[in-house]
């Protein structure tokens, strides 16, 4: 195992942590990090249709958007050595524009609607060299940014996450898949 310092919002740290690895094969990229500003429980008044913090919407762009995208596009070489050559970009129901019948969450939920649009696009573009790239949901989970009523224990979301990254295939290229791998709509 190696663990390695990244900061999501600071570009020349993305570009960093791809120097440090260079020659290095990687199989999997998961894009997990993300930010919504806060647990679900207390910070949504931070980005609703009447109080918005736009700061705080930089900040998930660049986290949420921005660097998923830097980090594939760093690390390419990368995952072109690896056997695998499979990007995951933790996305969110939230994310879903079809399923959005509540509103609420202007900044979250717009940064994973445009991350599914970066997994949607890079996965039409890379596709020729091999590679997979999907989004998914993991379930609303009982993390920080989820907070403690959400619907998933850890150890629960995440031992379906594993399964379902497991038996990913070149065949589920473009897919927006959820915990249990049945598909999200966009
Ligand atoms: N929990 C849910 O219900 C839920 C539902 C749908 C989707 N998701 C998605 O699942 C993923 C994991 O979320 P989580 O629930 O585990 O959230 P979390 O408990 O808030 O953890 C977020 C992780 O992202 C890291 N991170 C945030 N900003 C960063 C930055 N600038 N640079 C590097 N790392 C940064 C944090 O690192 P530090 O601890 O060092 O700050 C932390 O490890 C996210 O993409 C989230 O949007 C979660």
């Amino acid at each position: 195992m190696r663990i390695e310092a990244l900061d999501l919002e600071d570009r020349a740290s993305v570009s960093a942590l791809a120097q440090r690895l260079s020659g290095m094969a990687i199989d999997v990229l998961l894009n997990n990090a993300g930010l919504y500003g806060g647990s679900w429980d207390n910070a949504s008044h931070r980005q609703s249709h009447d109080s918005m913090d736009y700061d705080l919407w930089e900040q998930i762009m660049r986290v949420n958007v921005m660097a998923p995208f830097q980090l594939v596009h760093e690390l390419r070489p990368n995952l072109e050595a690896g056997q695998r050559k499979l990007v995951i970009n933790m996305s969110s129901d939230l994310g879903s524009i079809a399923n959005n019948a509540q509103g609420q969450s202007y900044a979250y939920r717009s940064s994973k609607a445009a991350l599914n649009m970066v997994t949607k696009g890079l996965s039409v573009e890379l596709a020729p060299l091999g590679f997979t790239v999907i989004s998914m949901a993991p379930g609303w989970t009982q993390t920080d940014l989820g907070g403690t009523s959400a619907q998933w224990p850890v150890e629960e979301s995440v031992a379906n996450q594993r399964k379902v990254i497991a038996g990913i295939t070149t065949q589920d290229n473009g897919r927006f898949v959820d915990l249990l791998g049945r598909n999200v709509p966009w």
